[in-house]
């Protein structure tokens, strides 16, 4: 499958580059303003190809998107210390306006994968710019706060990460939705398991872990400046399950109702496969993580009417 890529910084990089890695792409192009970055990318990238999967990585222009299964948007401008997903918005939304015309003209057939901040809104708002049908522009959503999650839980339950199997739901942001009840390690709860291996999920393990995941980002950026592997890997994750067509249950963020909040994007688990999102699942959480999605969907309904979007 083509897959384009616009936006060559670290995360629509790190994306490709994870791509190749992990393979789901046949063919990848880069684009970007700036013509030279983007030539760089591709060529860095292809050096990995050896390495990894047999794809083909060029740098072009909009009209070398022709024939993608996917666009990925990783354009736009990054949180700066301190600063939230959703301040972002004004600055990439302005991107957004052009960008997605000229996606569209050359590759109206492609499914959208939105990367850039305040990425819910942003998927949403590239949504509507697209015209496109809900489950065909997707944004990459709570998949890397899941993983995170699914990290540190692991780490303090002494086994894989992809044993275990948690959710994070809602805003890929500050309200965003860590669904500890309905978490497993295996087949069992994490609070069980945990006893069991005599590593019990007290107040403070469960306050350090919601902190690393709800607090990761701005962590990073204090001490790098941005984060981009564990969203390119994100992205990689996506677009491979497309290409597939797997069907696989990742938590990415779709225009839809959420607990009653109509016409807002956010995070349930959703299943993708070739078609782009083709079913969510109504995650079984208790009331607190319930009335918190609730209120996270809320939020970001008011942010878009807010701004006008
Ligand atoms: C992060 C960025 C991708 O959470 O929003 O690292």
């Amino acid at each position: 499958m083509k897959v384009g890529i616009v936006g060559a910084g670290m995360v629509g990089s790190s994306a490709a580059f994870a791509m190749v890695m992990r393979g789901g792409a046949s063919r990848i192009v880069l684009v970007d303003l700036d013509e030279k970055r983007a030539r760089a990318e591709a060529e860095d990238i292809g050096h990995a190809v050896p390495f990894g999967a047999a794809v083909r990585v060029d740098a072009g222009g909009y009209d070398d998107l022709r024939g993608c299964g996917v666009v990925v948007l990783a354009c736009g401008v990054g949180q700066k210390p301190g600063e939230t997903r959703l301040q972002l918005l004004g600055r990439n939304a302005a991107v957004f306006r052009s960008v997605v015309g000229e996606v569209m003209r050359v590759c109206p057939e492609a499914i959208l994968l939105v990367a850039s901040n305040p990425v819910d809104i942003m998927g949403q708002i590239t949504q509507r710019l697209s015209g496109l049908p809900a489950g065909r522009v997707i944004g990459s959503g709570t998949i890397l706060d899941t993983a995170r999650f699914r990290w540190l839980l692991g780490r303090h339950l002494g086994i894989a990460p992809r044993s275990v199997h948690g959710y994070v739901l809602g805003e890929h942001g500050d309200s965003e939705v860590l669904a500890w009840s309905a978490a497993r390690a295996g087949n069992v709860s994490v609070g069980s398991f945990a006893a069991q291996m005599g590593a019990p999920i007290t107040d403070e393990v469960r306050a350090r872990i919601d902190t690393g995941v709800r607090r990761a980002a701005y962590t990073i950026i204090e001490g790098k400046g941005a984060t981009w592997y564990g969203i390119g890997a994100g992205l990689a994750r996506i677009v491979a399950a497309i290409a597939a067509d797997e069907g696989a249950v990742l938590t990415v963020s779709v225009a839809s109702e959420v607990l009653g909040v109509r016409d807002v994007a956010c995070s349930l688990p959703r299943v993708v496969g070739a078609e782009g999102v083709v079913a969510e699942l109504v995650p079984e959480l208790d009331d607190s993580e319930t009335e918190a999605l609730r209120a996270s969907a809320e939020m970001l309904k008011r942010t878009v009417e807010a701004v006008g979007m």
